[in-house]
């Protein structure tokens, strides 16, 4: 597994206009896995999931699956889990801090248990990221929640500790809440309708990855979710879907780069509006056996984009897009709607020479010829691939740090750039103070 304080030290450096070639794989997808890992929770029989991508934000969440007393074997993509002895154990503040997700444990902790605590996440580098819809719902269903120092308390009223079913309005169709609900609503008494739901495909996987274990649920991937709860869920074995925005990122790694590439496994659905975007700038993006995607580039033009929730154009690929409008002819304009601080790439994309305006949530990009190679910061995880998009388009050399980012939400992305031809590497740095090495490590 990743050693967290050498991915700190460590750099990619990329060599940029190097053509790319041939087909890479996807992994599965990150928000999915970390979401049915949380779902695993309520199950008390042994779960499998399989194609788990190998990142960070998957060891933290294992590690916090841990901490609440969850018995997990990894081995290579497959993950098994037995919740059956977990407890009334907190999980960590220090790794629910740092990663958003794991508060997603709060549902199936509480449905299980009866009474849970888990710390705040906490803000994030997109923004404020409050939990109130995931506690609003909870309340509906019968939880009693109190906020006390910086920890959600949460606990079933009545002496049977049964959530209740209810019917909740989401004043935001948010992800997390939408998972929330959901998960805890399959153990509730009664039936859970969840109105204005979010419909991205994570949703319909782990709807489905909860029906494997008995769980009855409709409507996911509309924005009516009706579960019917059940008394207890079932053993499963059950494989996660593959990763939308990994697809998305590498199909911009062979537009930006003019090169006609191939991606498999992918869910072309999942992917429609980014591939609808991609074609107005200009590539074709071709389906083939109903799982594989292959683009075939053309000379880059202007496009405009909003980022909305599922099925409008994910606000996970906004900053990749954008590398992309930076060398595309014509002015673009890119607003971002579902995040208050996600344009924290602009100044980097800046510094290799992009031309962007800033106006609130809003970014107006003149194509430029080519992108300059320069030292760039990530600043959060799709930032970070973004500024590698633009390094594998940029003239002469890019070095990224801030690789903690990638790293959390790619699984080996420089190496898959690296099959398709990139000229990429990761190099480790000692910093001795007046010495700055580099050694190559990949
Ligand atoms: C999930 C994804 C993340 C993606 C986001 C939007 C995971 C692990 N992460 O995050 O990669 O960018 O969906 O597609 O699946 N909000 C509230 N109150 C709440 C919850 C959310 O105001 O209780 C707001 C957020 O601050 C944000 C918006 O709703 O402005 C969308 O957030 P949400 O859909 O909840 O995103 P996440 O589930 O956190």
């Amino acid at each position: 597994m990743t050693n967290y304080s050498e991915e700190q030290t460590s750099i990619l450096e990329i060599q940029g206009k190097t053509p790319l070639r041939g087909e890479t794989y996807i992994s599965g997808a990150k928000n999915s896995a970390l979401v049915l890992m949380a779902g695993g929770i309520l199950c008390s029989e042994d779960c499998r999931l399989r194609n788990l991508p190998l990142l960070v934000d998957i060891e933290r969440m294992t590690q916090i699956l841990a901490a609440v007393g969850v018995k997990l074997q990894r081995n290579g993509d497959i993950l098994d889990i037995n919740a059956k002895d977990i407890g009334q154990d907190q999980a960590p503040y220090e790794l629910v801090s740092q990663l958003r997700a794991s508060f997603f444990v709060i549902g199936p902790l509480l449905a299980r248990l009866g009474m849970t605590r888990v710390p705040l996440p906490g803000g994030c580098a997109i923004g404020a990221r409050p939990v109130d819809l995931h506690v609003r719902g909870l309340q509906a269903m019968g939880a009693d929640v109190r906020i006390e120092h910086g920890v959600v308390h949460a606990c079933v009223k009545g002496s049977r500790k049964r959530l209740q079913g209810a019917k909740i309005y989401l004043d935001y169709p948010s992800v997390g809440a939408t998972e929330t609900i959901m998960m805890a609503a399959t153990l509730a008494e009664g039936e859970t309708i969840i109105e204005n739901a979010a419909q991205e495909p994570e949703i319909i996987d782990l709807a489905n990855f909860c029906r494997s274990m008995g769980a009855r649920i409709k409507g996911a991937g509309s924005n009516k979710i009706v579960v019917s709860g059940v008394e207890r869920l079932h053993s499963t074995d059950y494989s996660v879907i593959p990763d939308r925005i990994e697809a998305g990122t590498l199909l911009i790694a062979g537009a930006i780069t003019q090169s006609e590439i191939s991606l498999a496994p992918v869910v072309p659905e999942h992917l429609a509006s980014v591939i609808a975007k991609l074609r107005e700038v200009g590539p074709q993006v071709i389906i083939e056996d109903s799982n594989r995607l292959r683009l075939i580039p053309a000379p880059l033009r202007a496009t405009d984009l909003k980022t909305l929730p599922f099925p409008g154009f994910p606000t996970d690929m906004q900053a990749q897009f954008m590398a992309l409008l930076t060398v595309s002819e014509g002015s673009s304009m890119v607003t971002e709607t579902v995040f208050e601080n996600r344009l924290r790439h602009v100044a980097e994309l800046q510094r290799m020479g992009a031309d962007i305006r800033v106006k609130g949530n809003i970014a107006l990009v003149q194509g430029i010829p080519f992108l300059s190679g320069a030292p760039v910061m990530a600043t959060d995880l799709r930032a970070s691939a973004a500024l590698v998009l633009a390094g594998l388009a940029a003239q002469g050399t890019t070095i990224v740090q801030g690789l903690h980012h990638l790293d959390r939400g790619y699984d080996n992305l420089e190496a898959k750039l690296r099959k398709l031809g990139a000229n990429i590497r990761r190099v480790k740095v000692t910093d001795d103070q007046d010495n700055i090495e580099y050694s190559a490590v990949s």
